[in-house]
């Protein structure tokens, strides 16, 4: 009998991969993340697209464990810095900066900038150990705010306001930010084309030879 296939969420993120072991719950996977196994080395997210980080991250769990993975890369891209900080965002005021000071960064740098289009977007990236990998996108437009508002969230969310809701992403629930979120999106697009992607995976994947050790 064929057993349950394993996919790894290459994160550490605790929160990251009980959300996709939920949205996933009803498929025939087992997910794991990171922390199931043993230390491997960390891959350096220095691509110029969130497409290439995230394939970065999803090809090598997947080469390295030997199992199909998956993995993200977000951001926010600001029209007006042409994109930026786009794929830096994490690192935008430095290394250790904190959310609070990588929202007045972008505050400051924007000044009285009447453009203050944005968009968050994540590309999710599914690999498997030869280096084939599906690639999923979501974007979700907003404006940047001129002060942060709301509590919530994370990251830039208090100074990203969504035209739908008329309030910041830091203003919103967890549920409701989920509904319109590039990430929201990303996930439910993989979701829905979920049933393709186990019978893409199973296409993929080496098929282990069977041996016996007697001559
Ligand atoms: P990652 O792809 O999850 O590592 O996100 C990269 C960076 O983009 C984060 O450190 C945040 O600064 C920013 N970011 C990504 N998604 C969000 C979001 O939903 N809200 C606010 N900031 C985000």
């Amino acid at each position: 009998m064929q057993g349950k296939m394993s996919l790894v969420v290459a994160s550490r993120n605790k929160g990251k991969t009980a959300e996709i072991r939920d949205l996933l719950k009803d498929f025939p996977i087992l997910i794991k993340n990171l922390d199931d196994f043993g230390p491997i080395p960390e891959v350096p997210e220095d691509g110029d697209t969130f497409d290439e980080n995230a394939y970065k991250k999803a090809g090598f769990a997947a080469r390295i464990l030997g199992y199909p993975a998956l993995a993200d890369d977000s951001g926010l891209v600001v029209e007006s810095l042409g994109g930026r900080p786009g794929v830096h965002s994490a690192r935008y005021a430095g290394a250790h900066a904190t959310d609070e000071e990588r929202c007045l960064k972008l505050l400051e740098e924007l000044g009285d900038n009447t453009n203050r289009k944005a968009a968050f977007e994540c590309v999710i990236s599914i690999a498997v150990p030869t280096g084939a990998a599906l690639t999923y996108e979501g974007r979700c437009e907003g404006r940047i705010t001129t002060r942060p508002e709301g509590t919530n969230g994370f990251g830039y969310d208090p100074i990203f306001y969504s035209l739908e809701y008329q309030k910041t992403f830091a203003q919103l629930t967890m549920e409701e930010k989920s509904r319109i979120s590039h990430r929201g999106k990303a996930l439910r697009e993989v979701v829905s084309e979920f049933q393709k992607v186990l019978i893409w995976i199973r296409q993929q994947m080496p098929i282990p030879e069977k041996f016996d050790c007697k001559r």
